[in-house]
């Protein structure tokens, strides 16, 4: 039955909070030292989402990362009812402490029922106090495992590397601990759209994150107002992948337009059918617009 054809599949993890205290560079020292595959070889290249792995219990275990950091791009799927996100990484700075945008991103996480693990990040620096932090977000409700609460708290430092494994596996904790993530990788796949553009040679070029199912090259795919059959998908080493199975981001090429981020994508029986309901979507939308325009 379909219970039996659930699989855990991995964790789907945004990075948010304050200006300056750390995401980019938080993202980029856990995409160096974690990342899947990395010995396949290819250009590692901007993709919005990757994966990466860390040992947990003696089981190897692997971690999405959307990597449009910013509680921006979390809102904008948001506001077109998307939830990609499974669980929060907060960052904060231990020489800064709390902010209003940490304010923010915790309240953004608390409203979609994410979890959250905070990464007290930059305690390389002198005058880094994360005492001091786990204090002021235990007055936002925020309560530190080891204050009685059930936020896991990693003192990291990003530009140092320094416990970059303590924090993969505080997420990896707190995913089995409050959160059930599994998927059906036999069904057709649908997800989400990450982001997209418009490549000179390739076309229209969308990373999209699998939520359930398989995608594969050549199934035919609505993604937003856009359509097409998927010519080719490429992982963010630039690798050609045959098939993305659930919290696999991947690039896809071969649809008809550029698709925005947050919009979803699923997979029909045939490019005729594709093409059906994204004329449909589109002219919805175009309806949307108009009646926007009216009021
Ligand atoms: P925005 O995207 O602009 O909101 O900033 P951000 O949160 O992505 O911060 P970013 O990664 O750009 O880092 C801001 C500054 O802090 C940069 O100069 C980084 O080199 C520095 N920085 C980040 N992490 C650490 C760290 O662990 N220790 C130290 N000492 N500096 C860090
Ligand atoms: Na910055
Ligand atoms: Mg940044």
């Amino acid at each position: 039955g379909d219970e039996d054809d659930l699989v855990i599949r991995p964790p789907v993890v945004t990075v948010m909070g304050h200006v300056d205290h750390g995401k980019t560079k938080l993202l980029d020292a856990l995409r160096d030292a974690n990342v899947v595959d990395k010995e396949a070889g290819g250009i590692t290249q901007h993709i919005g989402a990757y994966q990466v792995h860390t040992e947990v219990d003696g089981d190897d275990r692997r971690i999405t990362l959307i990597d449009t950091p910013g509680h921006e791009a979390f809102t904008a799927m948001r506001a077109r009812g998307a939830q990609a996100t499974d669980i929060a990484i907060l960052v904060v700075a231990a020489d800064d402490g709390v902010m209003p945008q940490t304010v923010e991103a915790l309240n953004h996480a608390k409203a979609a029922n994410v979890p959250i693990v905070v990464a007290v990040n930059k305690i390389d620096k002198p005058e880094a106090d994360s005492t001091k932090v786990r204090g002021q977000l235990t007055e936002y409700g925020l309560i530190p495992e080891e204050y009685g609460g059930d936020a896991m708290f990693v003192d990291v430092s990003a530009k140092a590397g320094l416990n970059l494994d303590k924090l993969l596996e505080a997420v990896v904790l707190t995913a089995d601990a409050s959160l059930d993530l599994r998927a059906n990788p036999t069904q057709d796949a649908q997800g989400l759209v990450v982001e997209a553009h418009l490549d000179r040679g390739r076309g229209p070029v969308a990373t999209v994150l699998v939520q359930r199912g398989t995608l594969r090259v050549g199934d035919s795919i609505v993604a937003g107002p856009a359509h097409g059959r998927v010519r080719a998908m490429l992982d963010e080493h630039g690798n050609e992948i045959t098939e993305a199975d659930p919290s696999r981001p991947a690039m896809v090429l071969g649809l008809s337009a550029v698709p925005g981020a947050g919009q979803n994508f699923i997979v029909v029986e045939d490019d005729r059918m594709a093409r059906q309901i994204a004329e449909k979507r589109e002219a919805r939308e175009r309806a949307a617009m108009q009646a926007k325009r009216r009021v």
